[in-house]
């Protein structure tokens, strides 16, 4: 697809991280960018960032974790802008507990930011696409839409979840110009791993992967397949680029990534046994911060 001066791209999540760089990467291609996340003046400085660089870029603040909200954000667009290209659902968090610590309000959360969301704008935005027949949705699942990851089952189920809603979504856009994409990246190197809900999942792998090395040099398990961080601007790269080429299917932006995907389709436990020294740690680390060793 192409984006022009008329094409208008709606980017959720825009405050920070992976967001505020597909902003910019988004502008930097000539259309207008709608930004939208909770905090403003968050919002506001990726704005300023995307017009000094001669882009155009407008804020909504919202929550899209509330369907109100997300009713809100397409109706304001439409009727600022008359049309939406390109749809990214790039807002979500994760968290940090065990399953048996994970409070119901954190599971739901998840599931509010990460999977609802995608469906309320999804469903909200289609019959503008629909009208014109052209358009992209794209929705930022992650590889922990893809195999399992301790210590933040809500978040990995939420994101399985929209792995699934876009696959089902496809199959109800063919014979359409409109495409629908999945995104799956590993680690990016963003404020993410910080702000998890139930404390820091950044910090638990910090303390976990160098652990792991020596778990797996003592008792001769594999060193876990972990694919180099990603800058949030390399990754929006890739991403626009998927957009742009059209693409239609599921999008791997870390190296390795797709293969362990389909590993773990062909045999799920042979694949997670790659990990075990990484969840050996991991098990360690989270029980010596939380005091349960
Ligand atoms: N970083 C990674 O390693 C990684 C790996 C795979 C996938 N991902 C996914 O990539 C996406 C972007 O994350 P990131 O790494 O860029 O993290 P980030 O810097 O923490 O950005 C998350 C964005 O989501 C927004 N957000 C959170 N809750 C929201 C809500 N209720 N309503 C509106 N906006 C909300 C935040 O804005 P406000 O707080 O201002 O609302 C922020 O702009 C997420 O879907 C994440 O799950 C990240």
């Amino acid at each position: 697809m192409n984006l022009d001066v008329n094409s208008v791209v709606v980017i959720t999540g825009a405050s920070s991280g992976l967001g505020a760089a597909l902003a910019t990467n988004a502008a930097s291609r000539g259309c207008t960018v709608v930004l939208v996340a909770r905090r403003a003046d968050r919002l506001q400085s990726v704005a300023d960032a995307v017009t000094q660089r001669g882009g155009r870029a407008f804020c909504i603040v919202a929550d899209v974790s509330q369907e109100s909200e997300c009713n809100r954000v397409i109706g304001e667009v439409i009727a600022s802008h008359g049309r939406i290209d390109v749809l990214i659902n790039n807002a979500g968090r994760g968290n940090m507990n065990s399953v048996e610590d994970t409070p119901t309000e954190q599971w739901r959360s998840m599931f509010a930011v990460n999977v609802d969301s995608v469906f309320w704008l999804t469903a909200r935005a289609l019959p503008h696409m629909r009208a014109r027949n052209a358009g992209s949705i794209v929705a930022i699942s992650s590889v922990a839409g893809r195999y399992g990851h301790p210590f933040n089952a809500a978040y990995v189920a939420a994101k399985h979840a929209v792995v699934g809603f876009i696959a089902a979504l496809r199959t109800e856009l063919v014979g359409t110009n409109i495409n629908a994409t999945v995104v799956c990246p590993a680690g990016i190197t963003t404020e993410w791993g910080d702000v998890t809900e139930g404390g820091s999942i950044g910090a638990l792998y910090g303390a976990a992967i160098p652990r792991s090395r020596t778990i797996a040099r003592e008792s001769g398990l594999a060193t876990a397949p972990l694919s180099r961080m990603m800058s949030a601007d390399e990754c929006a790269t890739v991403i626009i680029d998927a957009v742009l080429a059209g693409r239609s299917d599921d999008v791997f932006t870390h190296t390795g990534t797709k293969d362990i995907a389909v590993q773990t389709v062909q045999d799920r436990c042979a694949q997670e046994d790659r990990f075990e020294a990484l969840w050996l740690a991991m098990r360690q680390a989270y029980d010596s911060s939380h005091g349960t060793t």
